[in-house]
């Protein structure tokens, strides 16, 4: 019996930070194990929201690329490209849309969200409301099975087994419906305690040195009734504890949080175990990371070899639909 296949894509958002480590990468890591992934950069998806300056985009490719390569993605194992390489998502997806009613499109939760909470740019366009139908394509492309992403794109895994319920319907039976496997299950904060996100400046990054790592977690917030070092403290409240909960020992756990209520411990000794346990979960990440940062090429290789074979499932399904279509 072969494999299941998983597929799932990122925007190419540039480096990446802890909570994209541990609410998706490592999640891909696992799988790598136990199914045929795919993984991509869905830099087209990038234009629907970007177009107006796409000076950065490559870059970011490239940077997310060496994150997931450190992260421990491996090339050996999954299929790594490209969207806008394969040419024939930009061919599935128009034919998709013929098929697809506005008002799935227009009732989509992210369509509206993204057009209020992204203001300062004009996202009444084409691109952007056919977003899910670019993302439909990215996944019956390749006939995924099971389809990793978070909560946010939920209803784009919907449409998407709309989309090929009324292909099939139409057309017979090319595509297989696939499921969704939620993949946040750590929430890791910022280092102030809100969502860990680029916008607000509260990242640590894979790419951050040891130095930086350090002085982040010193900076860190922490229980804010806690003024002087003689104070109780709740760790339940310090975003410090949340990482903790991560990186150090459950027994280590457990004192640390009953020395903090006592006040036996103080915030600067806890943020040091915290950067201690951090890096050396971090190390081999690190050292993956200076490996792929100083080999372009290797990473041009990989991503042709990925490339290419991820051509030929496209080429293969291609020939499918058109059967199918008669076109
Ligand atoms: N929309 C996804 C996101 O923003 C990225 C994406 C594009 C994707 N195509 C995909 C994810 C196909 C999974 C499968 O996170």
């Amino acid at each position: 019996m072969s494999r299941q296949r998983v597929l799932s894509g990122m925007r190419p958002t540039g480096k990446l930070h802890l909570g994209n480590y541990f609410g998706a990468l490592k999640n891909w890591e696992e799988m790598q194990r136990a199914y045929d992934c795919f993984f991509f950069v869905a830099d087209w998806h990038a234009l629907t929201t970007d177009y107006g300056d796409t000076t950065q985009i490559r870059e970011n490719t490239h940077d997310m690329l060496v994150d997931w390569l450190a992260a421990g993605i491996d090339p050996a194992r999954a299929t790594l490209f490209v969207q806008s390489r394969i040419p024939d998502h930009a061919v599935l997806h128009l034919l998709l849309s013929m098929i697809t009613p506005i008002p799935w499109l227009e009732r989509c939760p992210t369509y509206k969200e993204q057009q209020q909470q992204l203001t300062g740019r004009d996202l009444s366009t084409y691109g952007f409301l056919g977003y899910p139908v670019l993302q439909s394509a990215d996944i019956l492309m390749y006939k995924a099975h099971k389809v990793p992403v978070g909560v946010d794109q939920l209803p784009h895994l919907e449409l998407t087994r709309e989309i090929a319920r009324r292909f099939n319907h139409f057309y017979g039976e090319v595509f297989p419906e696939p499921q969704a496997i939620h993949t946040e299950v750590l929430k890791l904060p910022g280092t102030d305690g809100r969502k860990m996100s680029k916008s607000y400046d509260n990242c640590i990054y894979l790419s951050d040195s040891e130095e930086v790592v350090r002085q982040k977690v010193r900076n860190m917030m922490t229980d804010p009734q806690r003024k002087r070092r003689n104070d109780p403290g709740d760790p339940d409240v310090s975003p410090v504890f949340a990482y903790h909960q991560i990186f150090t020992t459950e027994q280590d756990v457990e004192r640390i949080a009953a020395d903090c209520r006592s006040a036996a411990i103080g915030c600067v000794d806890c943020k040091g175990i915290l950067a201690d346990n951090m890096l050396r979960y971090l190390a081999p990440i690190h050292e993956r990371r200076a490996h792929w940062a100083a080999d372009h090429k290797s990473i041009d290789a990989i991503i042709e070899a990925g490339t290419a074979a991820a051509r030929t499932a496209a080429d293969q399904t291609m020939a499918e639909v058109r059967e199918a279509m008669k076109i």
